[in-house]
């Protein structure tokens, strides 16, 4: 499971970059301590190397995650993406979004991928020749002109759209930018809560791990667990040319996401339920608390998009309520002290702990006890924040499955680190959010932007010079706001900081 202290999972000598390490094996409920903080890097240099990644990463419409590994534009990529980037170009931060959303589906869906036609076909798999989206999805109403994937993302979009309407009112209303942006951004919702809701019980599930964005966490270990690998032969990876086959998902992973893709291809992309098949749209359905704590977030937020264009937000807000109200019925485990996946063709909880679990800390109206309890599971042995670990890893440290270099199997990353400063803060939890906002500026600094990071020592782990990872730096760098009760800015321009 762990390997020893001072080696990397690829058995070489791991080389520390800090003093403050803790010992790696002591996994005990941590207090929180404000002594053993990290000092956060100079903010006028970090901030200028943040954006020059975001530079070297635009591509004149929208933003790369990375340049070699993922050289398209990606849907949860570019909402992040647009939250950090409102600070250096608002009308850039426009741009992106306006960019992924004019690629959306007639039904409603974003696409998780919008290929960029000036890249070769052999720069990514699976490439658009794999999805056929303007065919395979034309019933679907893929569009004509664009090529994209056939899957989803998790929805950040309009909580992004909002945050960057607020870096630049003036701009943005003389664009029309929220005017334009708004029905895009309800049908998307539309689609997600009508079309997806695959298990009844008024949340969203995804069909493939790759629309949750934890793309291997060993959450999906189970229900993946049902599906039949493709054949290694029908299908070459393009990653491995570009990232540490020790650092990204095995063969076998791989095997199982072309089989689903493929599967949901040759339906059409139609999320109806087989009645042969039982619930859901394939093999592989579940309920995931990052994925919906999200679409709340963002329901919250298109409310006050709402309110600013003139129109009824309240509808929206009990929406968000209601939404909570079933995540909590649905997927809160007291037990875990967190919230887990439901497996909706087995009708149960999955039992493994991802920080997915931890992310509705987000939600402002999540109830205070269970707030409290997230905090608490958050510095407790399983993610050791604020003692054994610098940043939030991505699955439990005592899980049998953990691996602190394996993409989404142990490592950290700095979207659902960044989601969680906000719950933090949200919550109260001021001192633990500065703290984990500076061990973040501090790692984004000594990591070269990282894709992720050993959540131990801050060892950089897949892409450098990573799209969102740069983005949220700058996003963090900027002064904290306050919110109100629906967790949107309360103070004008209070993002901004
Ligand atoms: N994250 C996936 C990849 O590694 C796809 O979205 O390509």
């Amino acid at each position: 499971m762990t390997e020893p202290v001072g080696r990397t999972s690829r058995g070489e000598p791991r080389v520390e970059r800090t003093a403050q390490l803790t010992p790696r094996t002591t996994h005990h409920l941590v207090a929180y301590d404000p002594a053993s903080s990290e000092r956060a890097p100079a903010p006028a240099s970090l901030r200028l190397r943040a954006a020059r990644v975001l530079e070297e990463n635009w591509t004149g419409s929208s933003t790369v995650p990375s340049r070699q590994l993922y050289p398209h534009q990606w849907s949860w990529d570019s909402a992040f993406i647009a939250i950090g980037l409102r600070h250096l170009s608002p009308l850039r931060a426009q741009t992106e979004l306006e960019t992924l959303l004019a690629a959306q589906w007639a039904d409603g869906r974003i696409p998780h991928i919008v290929f960029n036609p000036s890249v070769p076909l052999d720069a990514y798999f699976p490439s658009p020749d794999f999805w056929r989206s303007s065919t395979a999805g034309r019933a679907a109403g893929a569009p004509r002109t664009v090529q994209t994937s056939g899957i989803v993302q998790p929805p950040v979009h309009a909580l992004a759209a909002w945050l960057v309407h607020e870096a630049d009112p003036g701009l943005s209303r003389s664009r029309g930018f929220l005017a334009r942006l708004y029905p895009r951004l309800a049908a998307w919702h539309r689609y997600l809560l009508h079309r997806r809701d695959l298990g009844g019980g008024g949340l969203v599930s995804v069909v493939h791990p790759w629309e949750q964005g934890m793309d291997n966490s060993p959450c999906w270990d189970r229900p993946l667990s049902r599906v039949t690998p493709a054949p290694a032969r029908s299908f070459r990876r393009a990653d491995l040319a570009h990232g540490a086959p020790e650092d990204r998902p095995t063969d076998l992973d791989y095997g199982r996401y072309v089989r689903l893709a493929a599967d949901y291809r040759d339906r059409g992309y139609r999320d109806e339920p087989d009645a042969s098949r039982g619930p859901g749209a394939g093999d592989f359905a579940v309920e995931d608390p990052s994925f919906n704590a999200l679409l709340i977030a963002s329901e919250h937020a298109l409310a006050r998009i709402a309110r600013e264009l003139g129109a009824a937000a309240s509808a929206r807000h009990a929406r968000a309520e209601r939404l909570t109200a079933a995540l909590v019925d649905r997927l809160w485990d007291p037990a875990a002290g967190m919230f887990l996946c439901r497996d909706v063709p087995g009708g149960r909880l999955l039992p493994e702990r991802g920080v997915s679990g931890l992310v509705p800390l987000l939600l402002p109206t999540l109830p205070h006890d269970l707030a409290a309890t997230l905090v608490r599971t958050l510095s407790g042995p399983h993610f050791g924040l604020g003692g054994t670990t610098r940043m939030v890893p991505s699955y439990d440290l005592l899980g049998e499955a953990f691996d602190p270099h394996r993409y989404w199997r142990g490592p950290a990353w700095f979207n659902t680190g960044w989601l969680i400063e906000r719950g933090l803060r949200q919550h109260g939890e001021q001192g633990r959010a500065a703290a984990l906002r500076r061990a973040m500026l501090r790692i984004a600094d000594t990591s070269g932007f990282a894709e992720y990071v050993d959540p131990y020592t801050g060892e950089a782990c897949g892409a450098t010079g990573f799209g969102w990872t740069a983005a949220l730096t700058l996003d963090l760098l900027h002064g904290r706001p306050g919110w109100d009760r629906h967790g949107v800015t309360a103070t004008k321009g209070g993002d901004r900081g």
